[in-house]
């Protein structure tokens, strides 16, 4: 079982196995955040891509908690030279952790820092927390490449639904279809004007296919 807290935006916190992950902590500056960065503690932070939105307060809440940042060898040799604990990972590449095993995936998007500095391929994550896996999109397109994460069997997806920069609903309710989750979890909208999306629509559509649909307000949790 593992608890999954929506913290606004695409940042989730994940508690099992007496363990917690924060995935892409973006909190200050982002106007929908249920939490502030001072006040959120993990051991892990998870990070798909560089860009600010999604690296957001990584530097800060890693050292307060001495949290081991996992991402794409470019963000975690970034994160080290800060003096941050890492594990590097890259695309088709996992580990072994004490929470379980962590795996990133194929992501179409950029991964540049905000000063430009190179942020190696984005990613989507794929995690087994206990008997549970969960799939977390990163900001990405619709890929074939999401009927391989798929094939591994997926509890739960959390989707990119705000269209601009990444899928749209439509998009999103297509790749239900490829990743074939029980459960999905919309995430990537409404933050700012230009990713603007309705989540309804995007939960109608996906429980029309079968798929359960959260649609979590930021600050809410569910279990899985
Ligand atoms: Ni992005
Ligand atoms: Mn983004």
């Amino acid at each position: 079982m593992a608890k999954v807290t929506f913290l606004g935006h695409s940042c989730f916190l994940l508690e099992g196995g007496g363990k917690s992950l924060l995935i892409d902590p973006f909190l200050t500056d982002n106007p929908t955040a249920s939490i502030s960065a001072a006040e959120v503690s993990c051991d892990y932070i998870i990070v798909t891509h560089a860009h600010r939105d999604h690296f957001g307060d990584t530097l800060d809440i890693a050292k307060r908690n001495g949290a081991i940042v996992i991402a794409n060898f470019e963000i975690a040799t970034y994160c080290a030279a800060q003096g941050l604990e890492i594990h590097p990972l890259h695309i088709g590449g996992g580990a072994s952790f004490p929470f379980g095993r962590a795996k990133l995936t194929i992501a179409h998007h950029g991964s540049s820092f905000p000063d430009g500095t190179y942020g190696g391929s984005p990613a989507g994550v794929t995690l087994t927390l206990g008997d549970r896996k969960i799939h977390h999109a990163g900001d990405t397109a619709l890929t074939k490449d999401m009927e391989l994460v798929g094939d591994e069997g997926i509890d739960l997806a959390m989707l990119p639904i705000g269209d601009n920069f990444t899928m749209g609903i439509d998009d999103a309710v297509r790749a239900l279809d490829l990743i074939r989750p029980s459960q999905v979890i919309p995430m990537h909208y409404n933050t700012f004007d230009l990713i603007a999306a309705d989540p309804a629509v995007f939960s109608a559509k996906a429980q029309a296919k079968g798929v359960e649909c959260s649609v979590l307000t930021p600050g809410e949790s569910l279990e899985i």
